[in-house]
């Protein structure tokens, strides 16, 4: 999409940007608070960095320039350092806004991060009612998959697919990532097939995370978000976990920079956000 050049005060955008562990997001909202742009970089070590690009990338997209943006609202993990924002809004607030944004009816949101997972639970209007965070131990987060993937040679985004394969329970109890990798070394040496291994390792992650879930007292719908959601085998054991069918955004990673982009038009516009 190209634009025609505006002048500097035609501020028609507003943008979140969601500064995670793991990767960057910038989301573009035009005046009727539709998608006008995204963006998804890896933080890498700078996430200052990583917010500029990953926003100069999604203005670049649609022709755009800084002098578009009305306002900008920045979440996550290096939001403190994200040098673009005009407001910081926590990270529970802007999941909770962006999912309520694309699945109104949804009352029980778990985003599985990079390096943290929650579960929060909001209300009709989209308010947090309760929420809960594991952010001490990588065994329910993204990087226990990441770990997982590497030792087993299998790419991220085809360990739910490989894992519906699966014909046999296989366990992997091990509380703690460096464990659970060692005890994912020798299943392999003993012979279990790889499906079963991975079924097993959502199986374990879903476990850790459906316990935040029922935590904040599971009310549903319930949605998952957060790159973890992008692994259907985790979501598989989750609603096998909860008992219950789990909704995934199209782009579940986004949900966090969307709801601060949703933030950012109510304080241009004057709500409470
Ligand atoms: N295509 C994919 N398929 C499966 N899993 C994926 C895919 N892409 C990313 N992931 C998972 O998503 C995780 C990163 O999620 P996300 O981008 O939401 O993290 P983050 O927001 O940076 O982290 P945090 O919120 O913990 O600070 C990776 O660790 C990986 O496990
Ligand atoms: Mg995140």
């Amino acid at each position: 999409m190209t634009r025609k050049p505006n002048g500097p005060t035609d501020r028609d955008l507003t943008a979140g940007l969601d500064s995670g562990s793991t990767t960057t997001k910038a989301v573009l909202l035009d005046r009727n608070r539709k998608i006008a742009a995204f963006s998804i970089l890896p933080t890498g070590a700078a996430s200052r960095d990583a917010s500029t690009m990953a926003l100069d990338r999604a203005l670049e997209e649609i022709g755009a320039s800084r002098s578009h943006l009305a306002f900008v609202v920045a979440t996550g993990y290096g939001r403190q350092i994200a040098g673009e924002a005009d407001a910081m809004v926590t990270e529970i607030t802007c999941h909770a806004r962006g999912i309520h944004t694309l699945m109104e009816q949804v009352r029980t949101i778990i985003d599985i991060g990079g390096q943290d997972s929650k579960a929060i639970r909001i209300n009709g209007q989209g308010r947090v009612q309760d929420f809960a965070m594991n952010d001490k131990c990588a065994a329910g987060t993204g990087r226990f998959l990441e770990v997982m993937s590497r030792s087993l040679g299998v790419p991220l985004e085809e360990m739910g697919t490989r894992a519906e394969h699966a014909t046999k329970d296989v366990r992997v109890s091990s509380m703690c990532t460096v464990f659970a990798e060692s005890e994912v070394v020798s299943l392999v040496a003993k012979g279990e097939k790889v499906e079963d291994i991975l079924n097993g390792i959502h199986h374990a992650i879903a476990d850790r995370v459906a316990s935040l879930a029922l935590r904040v007292g599971l009310v549903m719908p319930v949605a998952v978000t957060g790159g973890v959601a992008r692994n259907s085998g985790v979501v598989r054991a989750l609603e096998a976990r909860l008992e219950t069918r789990i909704a995934v955004p199209e782009n579940p990673q986004m949900t966090g920079a969307l709801g601060a982009a949703m933030i950012a038009w109510d304080r241009v516009e004057g709500g409470d956000g």
